[in-house]
């Protein structure tokens, strides 16, 4: 924290912090292909999909629409979804999740029962079920999460679960699947010990000690079933003080080392205050968040541990002005419409789950489709949020290793943060391409970098996409795509590259080192 005085002082003693200046900002970006964080998991570019709105309903399914396929999936939203190259969908919710009960989602659909929703508010018709989730990551090949029910659900559902999903044959789980049309399993790996337990909203609420034994029990019960799956525990909810938050995720850890994998993080950022700079700071709180997780894995698990437990950021995006809604208001909730400011925000996000690519292996932004999503549909089509396009670039071009960088860039102060780099970066090398991830914070002027790798040079072309708007309050719309990303090719040789990063914007270089 940093306290009014200093925070005058530091104003008065770096003036080219202040708006309106011109003065020229410079930049240099060091990359060393030797200096490894960790491997990039691709699972770190996922997205959720809950019975939540518009989100699968009228979302990714729309039964009877001229837009669907036969089994009920939007045509152009399979498409959209390609092209995000999501690379986890994690599925039923979220809040949902703690008082679903599977079964009422499979067999005929019309024979499905209606249940009350008391997360949203809403009535369940259960069209969508296993099935559906299931075939449809499948026809996608996207890798699917399957969050259990550890609210009002009970240890054997969760079990049964994995038994239907992922066992051949010989039982009656097995074969009331075969029945229900599906022969083969469809191997879940990916299987989450509740949502947000330590939240009061949550149906079936505990305490951590409460919930770390409960969990404990069905975690065994899963593993026992299929020794193969992975199990994501609950971790604490963004919205608890710091305090809890950790208090939660070490009494939680203490009873799942050994059995859980993931531990799954939460956090969802906004401007409320309608203050951009300290908005687009975010990042180093996120930081912080998974440098003290770290510790306190670390804590609990045994160093070189065969069982490794890594974070599951499986929750996160802007969202801060649309809310849940009662039923009487219908089911458009939580329809968040994105500017540019918040493609930026989540631009440095993907920037910090790259930076910490050695202890963050999967991450969803939550959520795909119509709710705090980066697709937006209607009865006749859909447009791509401005949050799409960062996510689509780091999806389909940030792989391999994540490397360590040196920024020295001019910096701000604000209330919360001594110094913000006014240009966030993270890269990433594979296969001798390196991809360098810049966001220039600045809101007005832009930065020029010198862009230097430690060892080698840049040879031939390097391709360079810029994702910016007219303003930080732009957005895009059925008709209009104010933001999007636009791309070129530059021909470079030699030990560096310069590039003037224009304000506010996110800028992905590509080149291959020589
Ligand atoms: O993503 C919307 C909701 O936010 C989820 O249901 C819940 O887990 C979180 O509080």
């Amino acid at each position: 924290m940093i306290s009014r005085r200093k925070f005058a002082a530091t104003l008065a003693a770096a003036p080219f912090l202040l708006r309106g200046q011109t003065r020229d900002l410079k930049a240099r970006i060091r990359i060393d292909a030797e200096r490894v964080i960790g491997t990039i998991d691709p699972k770190i570019y996922g997205n959720f999909t809950e019975h939540l709105g518009r989100c699968i309903q009228g979302g990714i399914f729309e039964e009877g629409s001229p837009l669907a396929d036969a089994s009920g999936y939007r045509r152009d939203v399979i498409e959209a979804v390609r092209n995000l190259h999501v690379g986890l969908l994690r599925w039923p919710g979220g809040n949902f999740s703690s008082n679903y009960h599977w079964l009422d989602g499979i067999g005929p659909r019309d024979q499905r029962p209606k249940r009350l929703d008391m997360a949203w508010q809403s009535i369940e018709d259960n069209r969508f079920g296993t099935h559906e989730f299931l075939n449809y990551v499948e026809m996608l090949g996207i890798e699917p999460y399957v969050c259990a029910n550890f609210g009002t659900g009970a240890w054997t559902e969760a079990q049964q679960w994995v038994e239907y999903c992922n066992l051949a044959e010989g039982t009656a789980m097995t074969d009331l699947r075969r029945k229900n049309g599906r022969e083969k399993p469809w191997k879940v790996t990916y299987w989450g010990l509740g949502n947000e337990m330590d939240g009061p909203w949550q149906m079936g609420h505990r305490s951590a000690e409460d919930y770390g034994k409960f969990a404990l029990e069905g975690a065994k019960l899963m593993k026992w079933t299929d020794p193969n799956v992975k199990l994501i525990a609950a971790g604490s909810s963004d919205f608890a003080t710091r305090e809890r938050w950790t208090e939660w995720n070490r009494t939680v850890l203490t009873h799942l080392n050994g059995h859980a994998d993931f531990l799954s993080l939460h956090t969802y950022v906004g401007d409320s205050d309608n203050d951009y700079l300290s908005f687009i700071a975010n990042s180093i709180d996120l930081t912080d968040r998974i440098r003290t997780t770290e510790g306190i894995i670390r804590s609990v698990v045994e160093p070189q541990s065969r069982r490794p437990i890594y974070i599951a950021f499986d929750e996160w995006n802007v969202w801060y002005r649309e809310r849940g809604a009662g039923k009487e208001e219908g089911r458009r909730i939580l329809e968040e419409i994105y500017d540019l400011q918040d493609a930026l925000v989540v631009a440095t996000m993907l920037n910090t789950f790259v930076n910490n690519a050695h202890i963050v292996k999967i991450a969803n932004m939550a959520q795909l489709v119509n709710v705090i999503a980066p697709i937006f549909t209607n009865e006749k089509g859909l447009f791509l949020q401005t949050i799409y396009y960062p996510l689509q670039l780091f999806a389909a071009n940030v792989k391999g290793t994540a490397l360590e960088v040196f920024v020295d860039s001019p910096s701000y102060a604000t209330k919360r943060f001594d110094k913000v780099p006014y240009l966030d970066v993270s890269a990433a090398l594979d296969q001798g391409k390196v991809v360098v991830n810049v966001v220039n914070r600045h809101p007005e002027q832009e930065i020029e970098a010198e862009i230097e790798p430690q060892d080698g040079r840049f040879a031939g072309q390097i391709e360079v996409a810029v994702v910016n708007g007219s303003g930080l309050k732009v957005h895009n719309g059925f008709d209009s795509q104010n933001v999007k990303t636009a791309n070129s090719v530059e021909t470079v040789s030699g030990s560096k590259v310069v590039h003037r990063f224009a304000p506010h914007s996110f800028t992905q270089i590509r080149a291959t080192l020589g």
